[in-house]
Parts: C-alpha cells; sequence; structure tokens
C-alpha cells in the first residue's frame, strides 16, 4: 500500500485511494478499434483507430490544472456541486476510489451521503464506450439531486480541431433526439460517420453549446448550467459542440439508480445519409441505443470485457514464483501495456498528443514481441501493414497512420535500423504459431503501388539494405539515426527550427552504427534458424555466411578495451568510447553486440555487462543511457546532446534499453543481476511514489538518472517499447519458456536462492503447465525434464501429438 493506492492483485485491479496522485495516472480502455484514455480522476478522450484522424472527444494535453477534459459526471446537491471523480470542481469528496481494471475504470465518489460510481468500458468489438452509472442513497434522509454527464466533442481531425479555429468556429452541427445528442459537424459533406452520446434513461434536460452550459468565461470547474442546477437544452450552432445530460434524482435511504451513457462511433455506411433536409437518418444511431437500454446488456457487456481479458492472460500466467513485483507485472499489467503498445504504438498517451507520431516501423514491430502470443492473428495482419511502408530499396517510412496505413512524409524514413526489426517480429510471429504461410503474403512495397512482393523479399531486402549500406569500418551506415532517434550523426543542425529527426544529408556519409551491427547480428541468426526450419539449409548458410562476416567486423572494429563503441561519427571519429570525453560509454552497443552474440567466445560478453553495472547501472533507478552525460550541445551528435544531463537521451534511465541488459544477464547464466536490474526499473518496486510520480502499474519510457538533479523520477508512462521486451524478458529469458520454430524452450535464469516456479502457458492450442524446481540452488542450466512424466534429452519440449490438449512439465534445475 503506498500512499496512493494498491494493487488488488485477485481481481487484476490497481485501486487508487486518493484522486490528487503525482501526475494522472492513466488506464487504457479498448482493444479492437475504438479507444479511449481514461484517468483516475475520469480525465482522457475517445478515437476509433487513428487519434489524429477520428478523434471523437476533445482533451487539452498540457493544461494546468494538468488532465482537464474527460468523461465528466457532475453532482448538483443543494448548494454543492461536485464529481464523484473529483475534478474539475475539485469539491473534497468523503470518500474516492479508483479501480484501473482490465480494460475498464471504476471511479466512486460520495458526498453528503450520495454515492455516484462511474463505470467506463469499451465492449469487446464494439465503436462505443459505456458509462455504466450508479448513484446511491448512503444516507438517512430523501436526497434530491441533478447528475450531469459532459464530454466536449472533437471534429475528428484533431490537428485542424485544435488549430483552425477561423474554420471550426462556424462548422459544429448536432441533432438531438430523445436522450440522444447526435454531433454531426461535417457530415453533411464529405464524412460519412457521426458521434453519438445517449443516455439509456429518460433526460430532464440536455445541452450541446459550449457557451450555454460551461460559458465563455467560466470553466470545467464551474459549468454555468451545473452551478445553476439546469441545462439550457441549447442547440450548438458553430462554436463548439458540447454533449451534456440532466437526470434529476429523488432517491429514498438506500435506493439507488443505476442507467447508463453510451458514446458511439457510428459509420453510416450505405444507409441514406439523410430523412430530410438537415436531418440525418439515425436508424443506426437507434439501433445502438436500444441494444444498450437494457442494464442486462450492460452487464453482460461488462462481463465480456473481463472475460476476453481473462482468457487472454491464461495463455502466460506464472501462478507461483517468489517475486511478488516479478508475478503481477507478468501476470497482468505488463502484458496489458503490450496490448496498449500493440494497439496505440506511440501515438496517444498521457504525453503522446495523437496527433505528432502514428504507429512507429520500428516500434511496432517490437510492439508483436510482447503481444505475439496474446492474439497472433492481429500481430499477422500489423506485420504485413508495416511491411507495406517498407520501400524496395529496403528504406521504410519511419512512421504511418493507422487509419490510412500509409507512410508519413513528413517524417520520411532513412533510420537505418528500421528494416531489420522486421525479421525479429516475423520470426517471432513465426516461433509462435509455426504458421509459415505469412512469408508468401504479398505485401508488396510503398513505392510500387500494386506491388505484390512478399514477405519473405521484404526480409531479404532488409538483410541487403544493411549489407550493402556499410561505411568505412565496414559496420552499417547509421542514416538518420538507429534505435537511438537521438544519435543524429549527420544532422549538424544549428537551426533551433529543424527537426533533429529528418534534417541533414545522409546521401554519401559516413556515420555508422556499432548497435545496428548487433541488431542485425540478432536478426542474421533469427533468420537463419528460420531457414533451417524451413529445410532451406542453402539459404541458412548464406545468412550464416553474412553473420560471420559482420561478428568479425564487430570484434575487429568495434571493441573498445573494455566495452563495445557505440557508433562513428561522420567524420569517422569513435561515439561511445574511452577516447571520448564525454559520453565514453553507451548501453545500446553493449545489448545488441551481447544479444547479437558478440563476445560471446572471448569474454567481452561479460566485460560488456560488467562496464554497464560499473558505470550505467544504479539500483534504484535502472542503467542510464550512457555515461558520462553531455553538459553541451554537439553539433556532431545531435539531440542527444540537446537534452539537460540525466533526462531523455542524454543518460536518462532509458527502460527500453534495460530490458535488453536484463537478456543480457540472463544469457551470462546471472539470475541474480538478471533479477536485480528487472526490479530496478519495474515500476510496481518503486519505493515512493513522490518521487517516480508515474504510475505503478506500466512501465515508463525513462526516468531521470542520477545523473539528474531529479533522480527517480518517472516520465512519458505507457507507451514504450519497454512494455514489450520488458515481457519478453521475464516471461522468456527469467522465467525462461520461450517459444521456438519446432517446440518450446526451457531455459529459465533465477536467483539461485528461489527454489521454483510455475508457469502455464498456451503455445499452438496446447496448455503446458510447467513446474521448474531447483533443489541444487542454481540460477541456470535444466538438469532434467520430464515431459508428461517421461524424462526427454535438452531442454526444449517438442510440439506434441495432434489432439494433444495438455501437457505436464516438470523441470529441474543444476546441470
Ligand atoms: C525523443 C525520442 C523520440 C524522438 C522521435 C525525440 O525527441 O527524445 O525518444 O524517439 O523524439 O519522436
Ligand atoms: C522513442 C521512440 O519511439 C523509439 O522509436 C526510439 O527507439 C526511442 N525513443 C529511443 O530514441
Amino acid at each position: 500500500m503506498s500512499t496512493y493506492g494498491y494493487f488488488d492483485d485477485k481481481n487484476r485491479e490497481y485501486v487508487i485511494t486518493r484522486p490528487d496522485t503525482p501526475l494522472p495516472w492513466l488506464n487504457m480502455l479498448g482493444q479492437d478499434e475504438f479507444f479511449g484514455l481514461c484517468t483516475q480522476t475520469a480525465g482522457g478522450y475517445s478515437f476509433w483507430k487513428d487519434a489524429r484522424l477520428r478523434r471523437l472527444t476533445r482533451y487539452r494535453y498540457n493544461n494546468n490544472p494538468m488532465d482537464n477534459d474527460g468523461r465528466f459526471l457532475y453532482v448538483k446537491q443543494g448548494k454543492s456541486v461536485w464529481n464523484p471523480g473529483w475534478k474539475p470542481t475539485r469539491t473534497p469528496l468523503d470518500a474516492f476510489e479508483c479501480r484501473h481494471g482490465l480494460g475498464y475504470t471504476r471511479i466512486t465518489g460520495s458526498k453528503a451521503g450520495v454515492e455516484v460510481e462511474q463505470l467506463m468500458f469499451i465492449p469487446p468489438q464494439e465503436n462505443l464506450e459505456i458509462w455504466r452509472v450508479s448513484v446511491r442513497n448512503r444516507s438517512k434522509t430523501t436526497q434530491k439531486l441533478s447528475l450531469f454527464s459532459f464530454v466536449e466533442f472533437c471534429f475528428y481531425e484533431a490537428l485542424n480541431d485544435m488549430t483552425n479555429y477561423q474554420r471550426t468556429y462556424s462548422i459544429g452541427e448536432v441533432e438531438i433526439e430523445d436522450s440522444a445528442i447526435y454531433h454531426k459537424t461535417e457530415y453533411r459533406e464529405r464524412r460519412n460517420h457521426y458521434t453519438l452520446f445517449g443516455c439509456t434513461r429518460k433526460i430532464n434536460g440536455y445541452d450541446t453549446s459550449r457557451d450555454a452550459f460551461v460559458g465563455v468565461h467560466n470553466g470545467l470547474h464551474d459549468p454555468k448550467a451545473v452551478m445553476a442546477g439546469k441545462c439550457t437544452n441549447s442547440h450548438a450552432y458553430g462554436w463548439n459542440p458540447v454533449g451534456a445530460h440532466q437526470i434529476d434524482l429523488t432517491l429514498k435511504p438506500g435506493q439507488e439508480e443505476t442507467f447508463a451513457f453510451v458514446l458511439a462511433y457510428v459509420e453510416q455506411g450505405d444507409l441514406p445519409k439523410f430523412d430530410a433536409p438537415f436531418v440525418m437518418n439515425k436508424t443506426k444511431g437507434r439501433e445502438i441505443l436500444a441494444r444498450y437500454s437494457d442494464l442486462a446488456a450492460i452487464d453482460r457487456a461488462f462481463v465480456a470485457v473481463k472475460t476476453r481479458w481473462e482468457e487472454l492472460l491464461a495463455i502466460y500466467q506464472v501462478p507461483q514464483v517468489p517475486d511478488a513485483n516479478l508475478r503481477r507485472m507478468v501476470n497482468t499489467w505488463n502484458q496489458v501495456q503490450c496490448m496498449a503498445t500493440f494497439n496505440l504504438s506511440r501515438a496517444s498517451s498521457g504525453y503522446e498528443t495523437g496527433i505528432g507520431r502514428g504507429m512507429g516501423y520500428r516500434d511496432s514491430n517490437q510492439d508483436i514481441l510482447g503481444f505475439v502470443h496474446l492474439l497472433p492473428e492481429r500481430a499477422r495482419q500489423r506485420i504485413l501493414d508495416i511491411a507495406s511502408t517498407q520501400l524496395s530499396d529496403g528504406t521504410c517510412f519511419h512512421q504511418y497512420q493507422p487509419l490510412t496505413k500509409k507512410g508519413n512524409a513528413d517524417i520520411g524514413g532513412g533510420f537505418n535500423d528500421d528494416p531489420l526489426w522486421l525479421i525479429l517480429s516475423t520470426c517471432a510471429y513465426i516461433r509462435e504459431t509455426g504458421d509459415l504461410t505469412i512469408l508468401d503474403a504479398p505485401c508488396g512495397y510503398a513505392d510500387q503501388p500494386g506491388s505484390q512482393q512478399t514477405l519473405l523479399h521484404h526480409i531479404d531486402t532488409s538483410i541487403a539494405y544493411t549489407l550493402n549500406n556499410r561505411g568505412p569500418h565496414g559496420l552499417p551506415l547509421i542514416g538518420h539515426a538507429d534505435w537511438n532517434d537521438c544519435l543524429n550523426l549527420n544532422c549538424f543542425s544549428k537551426e533551433p527550427n529543424e527537426s533533429f529527426q529528418c534534417t541533414g544529408d545522409i546521401g554519401g556519409s559516413k556515420a555508422e552504427s556499432v548497435m545496428i551491427a548487433g541488431l542485425f547480428l540478432y536478426a542474421a541468426r533469427d533468420l537463419a534458424a528460420l531457414y533451417r526450419f524451413m529445410g532451406k539449409s542453402g539459404e541458412a548458410a548464406r545468412i550464416d555466411g553474412y553473420y560471420a562476416d559482420m561478428l568479425k567486423t564487430v570484434e575487429e572494429q568495434a571493441w573498445d578495451g573494455a566495452w563495445y563503441t557505440r557508433a562513428f561519427d561522420a567524420e569517422s571519429r569513435p561515439v561511445g568510447s574511452k577516447t571520448c570525453e564525454e559520453g565514453k560509454i553507451y548501453i545500446e552497443s553493449q545489448a545488441w553486440c551481447v544479444l547479437g552474440g558478440a563476445g560471446a567466445n572471448n569474454g567481452r560478453a561479460k566485460k560488456a555487462l560488467q562496464a554497464v553495472d560499473k558505470y550505467l547501472y544504479d539500483r534504484n533507478y535502472g542503467c542510464a543511457l550512457q555515461y558520462p552525460p553531455y553538459s553541451t550541445y554537439h553539433l556532431e551528435l545531435g539531440e542527444v546532446s540537446s537534452y539537460p544531463p540525466g533526462y531523455k537521451e542524454n543518460a536518462g534511465v532509458f527502460s527500453h534499453n534495460n530490458t535488453w541488459i536484463h537478456i543480457g544477464w540472463t544469457m551470462a547464466g546471472e539470475g541474480e543481476k538478471a533479477l536485480e536490474y528487472y526490479l530496478s526499473i519495474c515500476p510496481s518496486a518503486k519505493k515512493d511514489y513522490d518521487v517516480y510520480r508515474s504510475e505503478p502499474y506500466v512501465y515508463a519510457q525513462m526516468t531521470a538518472s542520477q545523473f539528474s538533479p531529479t533522480p527517480g523520477e518517472g516520465k512519458n508512462s505507457w507507451l514504450t517499447g519497454t512494455g514489450a521486451w520488458s515481457f519478453v524478458a521475464a516471461s522468456q529469458h527469467i522465467l525462461g519458456v520461450r517459444p521456438d520454430f519446432n517446440g518450446l524452450i526451457i531455459d529459465p535464469c533465477i536467483p539461485k536462492k528461489w527454489k521454483g516456479f510455475t508457469v502455464q502457458r498456451k503455445f499452438r492450442g496446447v496448455t503446458y503447465t510447467i513446474a521448474v524446481k531447483n533443489p541444487k540452488g542454481k540460477s541456470k542450466g535444466v538438469k532434467s525434464l520430464l515431459v508428461d512424466g517421461k524424462k526427454i534429452a535438452g531442454n526444449v519440449i517438442p510440439l506434441p501429438v495432434p489432439g494433444t490438449t495438455a501437457v505436464k512439465i516438470e523441470v529441474t534445475l543444476g546441470a
């Protein structure tokens, strides 16, 4: 129990016990195409598929107070006006609780004998969200009150919505029918969709004009209509359409009323658009409201949300393991975060506005690694979508919009790590499913409309791209940047109005990346194994050759004496070397060289990890990205040196790359280190949330490091590659249950003092119940493996005979 809340592990909820958390603590609703962000005070917004192109409700980022705008309920009770979620009025409550659960948030607030519970969720496969609201009289006297709902509609294209007021102030249109508010801006012209905000109960009034409901000189903390206790039944013409319902209630002692609001995105499809001039055809909207007017239907939909999550999570569970933080992260929250990163990439969170960035090429490929076991079919489609944004020369659009699936021309390409990540995601998919047909699936190139090249063609193109674009040391050219978007070795920007990400001439540049070399090693090993599995030994041997060649280059060119050099700049000077004054050692090249198998036979891998331990690691915060931080701006390095020391890529703890080191420690057989490092960035293991500030249940992209003035402060939570990689590190490498092309590998690396643990894994239709025992106090090495009581050699459980549904595995460590 911390100052702000606690984990209810049984119910898979994080319970927030006071509304004034150090930062907004967010939950993510939705799994399919309709999504919502929801904070502990009901702040947030909703969108369909694409937070930029189909935003349904408004949210004001970086507002002060922070997190203001959302799914608000106001209670007017006598003279008092309050929100069950505390905000925006911030009227002190008698009781407050927010339960962030799997795809739902339940906020309960009480004041003067009245309790309001607001349960928000998005039913599976629906393009709508439900707020199930219960109002209870907990007092001994009859209570009269009015309850108001509130959302502010967004004009779908979020950037235009918040910048182009000369237009947007004149386009707003709504219709009202019974309890339903239809937001239909631009529906008359090119849009064939609208937003519906309805109530399952009879209402006593409504407002659709913000000026009428809130007032031009009032705020969401004192909306005019609520203060007056009465909606004005306003009709918005232009300006800012909102949706507000008024419900008057008289509740006897102990009495409760339950009803719901429904916020839906409705596509009109082939139906006629209008019933009459200016009167939209509302058939679909009416159908939706009819479907959910029944409370039992709503409750069924909520059960469906929970059941679906339980089914997904059952694919990988750790029923017993000595470490509580690892258990709750692996069993629940880390997988929840993997769902969010899969769906939203780096597009929309409390820190990503949904406008700047769509789906990232490298990001989404990595996100698949932690998601593919949950819904492999969706991962398959995503891999093909991503591949379709690659160009025929091997370069890739760095980002694409989820709605259009088209590459984003503003940012373009030239991030030379991008092509390789596709190999990792594809191999992960095939390992999970055994489905080789994905390799033959057509997913042409972005610069060749209509082309039907296969995924395997893309993979070959990716390998060839890296091989053919190398610099003076034989290492891969970096382009605009590699995984570290801020290592801009070709940028040379003196102009503050330029973006570090796309500025600079990369044609003919010499700057090289050791990280990409390491990633190439990893990808090549993956691909060679895949070819072997396919029976293509010639192809496997070809890739093995590339591997050997790159490995030789890395060992000859990139070993700095005690760690791997990070890069060579445009003048071929080393970056991340003992010869540098600052930025002597970087984490990514240690991680990827080790993961790629460099240093395995000559002791360098161990040394590289030890150097990380010595220079970068701090037990309380994790590993800083590099050391020492840059104290001044370096023209030849770019954005990495733009951040003040200890933040972001300039030696902040960038959680994502820490997870690679966790895997590195398991490869080195160091179970204590692996777990200790794992816990150093684990959000649920933080000691003081007034310092850490971010959510305890999901990873933050970065924590201010020991080299900053505010060490331990977490930032940019939810959308980070840490989600996927941390799950991979914990589930596949620490607990060591790892899918392979032809079986399930069991290869744990745990602290010696662990006596054992159990894992439940569904893999290719079979449920494996795995019990690992560690009688000799070892970290790594499988001594014996019993499959349904029969001893087998090695540590790969072969695929069982077809028809098998459950297999019992007993593992004893101690080889
Ligand atoms: C951030 C990076 C990010 C990049 C691209 C930079 O400002 O520091 O973490 O990858 O922007 O959006
Ligand atoms: C965040 C970006 O989304 C990711 O692509 C990048 O690798 C990291 N920042 C590191 O710069």
